[in-house]
């Protein structure tokens, strides 16, 4: 017997949901004990709606023309998170940084994923920026979200290597593919209560 209710994962997207697909797939699949709760996008027209929907997994968008400023927006998002009772928020290729407002509503609960072994190569476009800097490894990292731009306590690591000839799309989608272990590793970590956070080291129980 699980020693809780199965974790509610609220997942915030903007385009394709490949990592949101594999999520599904793996809880469908009952490899880790949770359940997602809502899917919310600041895109009305990202594809991960569709790939929600097929699943039966309720749908919001929620775009930021109505808002004044980022706090605003985020408090919405808060707003809509608590009212699916929402514990674990994951961000799935959501193009936003997050503000306070966010942050301090879901302390440690927030995981992203990021295409790039951080702390190089935080925000935009992190496999051009591998490409144009020369590194012969990049690969992807899951961290739990703060108030900066993927700067959050480091949960996991993929590495893969840089091949001469790569474009961003090839790199990137190698990166994908390590993304797609990685970010369901880590999120059974956390529902499986192996994680603790200490300071900006993530300890993980074996
Ligand atoms: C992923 O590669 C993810 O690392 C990246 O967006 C992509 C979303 O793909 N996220 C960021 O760059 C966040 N800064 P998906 O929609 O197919 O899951």
């Amino acid at each position: 017997m699980p020693e809780h209710e199965p974790y509610r994962l609220g997942v915030l997207v903007s385009g394709s949901g490949t990592n949101l697909q594999v999520i599904i797939d793996r809880i469908e699949a009952g490899e880790i004990s949770a359940e997602i709760v809502c899917v919310i996008s600041n895109k009305a027209g990202a594809y991960a709606l569709t790939r929600a929907q097929a699943h039966g997994i309720p749908v919001i968008v929620h775009e930021n023309i109505n808002f004044s400023d980022r706090q605003s927006y985020d408090a919405e998002t808060v707003s809509i998170l608590r009212s699916y009772k929402v514990d674990l928020v994951i961000l799935a290729g959501f193009m936003r940084i997050l503000t306070d407002v966010m942050v301090n509503a879901f302390p440690h609960a927030i995981m992203n994923i990021h295409p790039a072994l951080l702390p190089s190569f935080p925000g935009l476009h992190a496999q051009q920026q591998a490409l144009d800097y020369g590194v012969r490894y990049s690969g992807c990292t899951v961290h739990f979200v703060d108030s900066g731009t993927d700067t959050g306590p480091i949960i996991l690591q993929s590495v893969v290597p840089v091949e001469q000839n790569d474009t961003e799309e090839t790199l990137s989608t190698r990166i994908q593919r390590a993304e797609h272990k990685t970010f369901i590793e880590a999120i059974r970590l956390f529902v499986d209560g192996k994680i603790q956070v200490k300071g900006r080291k993530v300890l993980i129980a074996s």
